[in-house]
């Protein structure tokens, strides 16, 4: 037996279609008649090209690669332009090695802090995470290597992620879980995207039709390769019946010769081989771009160390500690992370780095006479009393002391989850002591996932978030520290005063293989606002070493969506960079909506005095809800309240405006609530002409009266067919049935 053969090839046996969908061992694909073999390989922040087969969780030695900062820090930059040269970057360096499809990038949502990889995703937020994947694949492929956009879907917990099921109600499926892969899928057109290991409402993201096949290719037209998750495929004829493409790593063959059993039986169809089989066989083809010469490795460091300088985070600067005087007084460095910087995270992203920058070394560049004590280990070792009194002596000698803190690479990483957010006991007595010897201490932080920062604030007059900056981080926190640049990076993620107040507190990581996602749409930002949390640095913070002012919101209704226009001033003496965000709010809307949500950002650079006009198309795509009625995108009509802000919690400037929206008519059925037809007015009319003939003209208003009720609400619920019984016998079914026909007519 054989299928038609992929455009551009042979005749294919069907034994051949089978052996595309499969990989030839770890990193390969196969080499089939004439479709060429392709190499693929991780991601997402550097190309992590294995020197050896049988490695895939970083355990094995792999080429140098640059690191560039891992999601957690890039997406600080809020910049899409930043991170479009990062993708760049990475296709250059992938063309370089002959990898035709880097494993990026991850845009799973960071529903919980203490999953153990949200340092390999960018965002609680969608948008924020749709619109940075989506730049990193453009600049990605703009160098002709395939992205891998991952792990679709519902991936938000490491704990049992092979098994387990994220039970999501479908709008919230839609509007956080989905959203960041449809724009992307739509505007970017990845090569190829990942299915994750779990299931989605109990089935398996590679044996899940519903998501490969009709939102993936029907709805949002992707016509790429969907590849698995390493080792995702349990059953391989239900994948490819399901939409997957590729199976990675290879079966030896054992899997291929399932999926020709299955076509032979009947049970598969041979065009869903065959169709796969093109896909692969496009790929392979789009991949065959030349490689390239080796890279230059110095500018993508300094390429490396300027993007890291720009996804640091100045959370606090009480009476304008930072930025330190170069060559002025003292410095007292502390920290082991000082010496042994963490930079990037452990599992299947993790790069062998072309260098690292110290960022003790680089400080000492600014100020040559820094003392350096390492106040604490991070495995435990050594006398930490010791340590911290040797770390207090020198913050007290000193005019100002540096305090490193943060999370070492084993206590998170991808395959397991952290159970709380706090930094290591050891490193928060340091911190106490530190502090009262030398209240001019600066903090800084480097880790995965977010830390309870509430101590930490209260002790410290500054406070650089790092997250993780890849292999430059030390010069770009240097850069920070002494003002040879401007920090404006904002956070991606909200700092929760403490753990218990966080969304998925009570439901994260799940039991006995199920998630549910209780929260809903409340994730992130979006739960602390509905429930009026405090919290210790909103999403979207982020300080300067000047000052911007923003006014004069005005808005415009159109085709595409809101045009917002902001004035934005730098009232500041230094040259910075401001991130104007702007939420919006719908202040009658229909549905359940968080108080706001992020639909737009944009940055701007502004010279000290300088004021700029920021123009943010706020799309109609991203204003829409999702309508599990329709099982549609809706754009509400109505009011729409737009802010701009400065932070989630930092809103300077309101205006709103009128927007039209989608006709929605969901047709009537006798499932259908009086309240759905009372609330179409054309409907109300029909339904008070039957209900008056029916009950001989008396009114609604003088029954509920005589009840004490509100009649009308109270029949809201009442679904139409129920009225059959209701009636005691006034109304027959022949009857309902013609007053749904006629609530449905000239709809
Ligand atoms: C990870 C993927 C990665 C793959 C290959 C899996 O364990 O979940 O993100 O691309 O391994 O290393």
């Amino acid at each position: 037996m054989s299928i038609d053969a992929p455009a551009g090839t042979g005749p294919l046996p069907l034994a051949d279609g089978a052996a595309l969908g499969s990989g030839a061992g770890m990193w390969t694909t196969k080499s089939v008649g004439a479709v060429p073999s392709l190499v693929v390989t991780d991601g997402p922040h550097g190309v992590r090209k294995p020197t050896g087969e049988g490695d895939h969780l970083g355990i094995g030695a792999s080429e140098p690669a640059t690191c560039f900062p891992p999601a957690v820090g890039l997406a600080q930059s809020w910049d899409p332009a930043l991170v479009g040269r990062v993708g760049a970057a990475l296709g250059a360096e992938s063309r370089a090695a002959g990898v035709g499809v880097l494993l990026g990038p991850g845009v799973n949502i960071k529903r919980d802090p203490r999953c153990g990889r949200n340092f390999e995703y960018y965002s609680e937020d969608p948008l924020v995470s749709g619109v940075l994947g989506a730049a990193w694949v453009d600049g990605l492929q703009g160098q002709g290597v395939g992205a891998s956009v991952k792990h679709f879907a519902a991936n938000n917990t490491e704990t049992d992620r092979m098994r387990s099921s994220s039970n999501v109600d479908p709008r919230t499926l839609r509007e956080i879980y989905l959203r960041a892969f449809e724009r992307i899928v739509r505007s970017a057109r990845p090569w190829t995207v990942m299915c994750s290991y779990n299931r989605i409402n109990g089935v398996f993201a590679a044996e899940n039709h519903w998501l490969l096949t009709e939102v993936l290719r029907d709805e949002w037209g992707f016509d790429g390769v969907v590849v698995s998750d390493w080792g995702a495929v349990r059953d391989r004829v239900a994948a490819v019946a399901a939409g997957l493409d590729l199976e990675m790593p290879g079966s030896g063959g054992r899997t291929d010769a399932a999926v020709v059993a299955a076509v032979e039986s009947g049970s598969l169809p041979a065009e869903v081989v065959q169709r796969s089989a093109a896909r692969v066989a496009a790929l392979a083809a789009l991949a065959q771009a030349p490689a390239t010469p080796p890279v230059d490795v110095d500018a993508h460091h300094a390429l490396a160390r300027e993007v890291a300088a720009r996804c640091v985070v100045l959370l606090k600067n009480d009476g304008g500690l930072l930025p330190l005087t170069p060559g002025g007084g003292s410095v007292a460095v502390i920290g082991e992370f000082a010496t042994e910087p963490r930079y990037q995270g452990g599992g299947s992203s993790h790069v062998r780095p072309t260098r690292v920058d110290v960022p003790l070394e680089e400080i000492r560049g600014y100020a040559p006479g820094a003392t350096y004590t390492p106040g604490f280990t991070t495995d435990g070792s050594g006398d930490a009393s010791r340590l911290r009194a040797d770390a207090v002596a020198a913050a007290a000698a000193a005019d100002v002391a540096v305090l490193f803190l943060g999370l070492a690479t084993r206590q998170e990483s991808e395959g397991f989850d952290r159970d709380h957010i706090e930094l290591p006991a050891e490193q928060a007595e340091v911190l106490t002591a530190v502090l009262a010897a030398q209240p001019r201490t600066v903090v800084v932080l480097s880790h995965g996932g977010v830390l309870r920062l509430a101590p930490v604030a209260a002790l410290a007059p500054a406070i650089l978030d790092g997250a993780l900056l890849g292999q430059g981080a030390g010069k770009a926190l240097a850069d920070v520290l002494f003002g040879a640049v401007n920090p404006s990076g904002r956070l991606a993620e909200t700092v929760p005063v403490r753990i218990q107040d966080t969304p998925a507190y009570l439901s994260f990581p799940g039991e006995q293989s199920q998630v549910y996602y209780g929260e809903g749409l409340h994730v992130g930002y979006r739960w602390y606002d509905a429930r009026e949390l405090e919290v210790t640095f909103p999403f979207g913070h982020g300080l300067s070493y000047t000052t911007f002012d923003h006014r004069d919101l005005g808005l415009e209704a159109g085709p595409d969506g809101i045009t917002a226009t902001v004035t934005v001033t730098n009232t500041g003496d230094r040259a910075g960079r401001e991130v104007v965000q702007l939420y919006v709010t719908v202040p009658g809307s229909a549905v359940a909506r968080p108080p706001r949500e992020l639909k737009g950002f944009a940055g701007v650079d502004l010279e000290p005095g300088e004021s700029r006009p920021v123009r943010v198309l706020l799309e109609r795509r991203d204003l829409a809800y999702w309508d599990v009625r329709a099982d549609r995108w809706v754009l509400e009509g109505g009011t729409y309240e737009v802010s701009a802000g400065a932070s989630s919690r930092d809103l300077r400037a309101t205006a709103t405006v009128e927007l039209a929206g989608d006709d929605v008519r969901v047709p009537f059925t006798l499932e259908s609530t009086l309240g759905e037809v009372m609330a179409d007015p054309a409907a109300a009319a029909v339904l008070a002409a039957v209900a008056g003939e029916a009950f001989g003209g008396g009114d609604v208003a003088t029954a509920g009266e005589a009840l004490g009720v509100d009649m009308a609400r109270m029949m809201a619920s009442i679904p139409i067919e129920r009225v059959l019984g209701l009636s005691g016998g006034a109304i027959g079914r022949e009857q309902l049935d013609q007053l749904v026909a006629a609530l449905n007519a000239g709809r």
